[in-house]
């Protein structure tokens, strides 16, 4: 029998999901915070609308259920704490489609004991204006190892969403997490990927990346002193115009996940008495950024 599921924020992600699980008959309950009729992708070669509406009212989220895709930002994880409460029994798994390697420690508070399972979320996907998602390249998710991916596993199997499970999930988290850590330097200047062709900006992203090497280290993650140079070339190889999700949130004003982004490194940093000095700086200009005030 198919697995019972809901999407508690159905933006870019939450939409991609939903809709790759409602195009095999598999159509999850929505549960969001603007009301909808439905919900539409699109995309190269893809056009999916799932039926809705899209539910706002936790009070009537229609009880537990087996599979719990978790899909709000994670500054929105304590506003959407009520929708946890009413979907999670005991036996449910809350997998959290969310970037940053905290996701257990933020989200179990809510789940009354359900099971939390963290994923890599690896495609890029944009909400449009119209409240539509624009799906730019092909939807893939990474798993730890473990019984509670297996859930997650049967509900995608043989979606247009791919899933694989990464015996070292800490490392590939990690690996992630340096990625949209430097992206953060974009916010601070208001620039796209063509910044990091600028010779000091590159330096200054190495740097940044040797530190959060660090911290990642020190939390387990087997990472080679050749990734902060893989993420710059990355980051320099992409069209100049490129931009990020925190850039995007930064330039219509929305609260930014510099915490769970950027502020995770010094904060593991202290932890472990690993010095993070470049965190120090950039870690306080994002969180104003983000949250003022001024
Ligand atoms: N987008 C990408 O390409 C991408 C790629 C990799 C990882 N990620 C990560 O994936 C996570 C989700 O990002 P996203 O881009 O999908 O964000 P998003 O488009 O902003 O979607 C968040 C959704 O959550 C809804 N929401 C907010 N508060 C809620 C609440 N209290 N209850 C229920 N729903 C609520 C929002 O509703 P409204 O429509 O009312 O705002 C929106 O539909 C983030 O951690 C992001 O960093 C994103």
């Amino acid at each position: 029998m198919d697995p019972s599921i809901a999407v508690v924020g159905p933006g870019a992600i939450g939409t991609t999901v939903a809709a790759a699980l409602h195009e095999v008959g598999r159509t999850p309950r929505i549960c969001g915070r603007t009301a909808r009729e439905r919900l539409e992708l699109h995309g190269e070669a893809v056009r999916i609308a799932v039926p809705g509406p899209v539910r706002i009212d936790p009070a009537r989220a229609g009880g537990a259920v087996d599979l719990v895709f978790l899909a709000v930002k994670s500054t929105q994880v304590e506003a959407a704490a009520p929708w946890l409460a009413a979907l999670c029994g005991a036996d449910t798994v809350v997998c959290v489609l969310q970037n940053g390697v905290e996701q257990e420690s933020t989200v179990s508070p809510y789940t009354s004991g359900a099971r939390v399972l963290p994923a890599v979320v690896w495609f890029p996907a944009e909400a449009q204006p119209d409240g539509s998602v624009r799906l730019r390249g092909e939807p893939r998710l990474t798993l730890p190892d473990g019984t509670a991916s297996h859930v997650v596993l049967d509900a995608l199997r043989g979606t247009r969403c791919s899933t694989d499970v990464a015996a070292d999930f800490t490392s590939v988290a990690w690996r992630k997490l340096l990625q949209n850590a430097v992206a953060g330097l974009m916010v601070l200047t208001g620039r796209r990927s063509g910044m990091f062709a600028r010779t000091d900006i590159a330096e200054l992203s190495l740097a940044y990346l040797r530190e959060c090497l660090a911290v990642a280290r020190a939390e387990g993650a087997v990472l080679g002193d050749e990734v902060p140079h893989e993420i710059v070339d990355g980051f320099r190889s992409y069209p100049a115009d490129m931009g990020t999700s925190i850039l995007a949130d930064r330039v219509a004003d929305r609260p930014l996940e510099w915490n769970t982004r950027n502020g995770v490194v010094p904060r593991r940093g202290r932890a472990h008495g690993i010095p993070t000095p470049i965190s120090d700086l950039l870690v306080p200009l994002l969180a104003a950024a983000s949250d003022g005030p001024g």
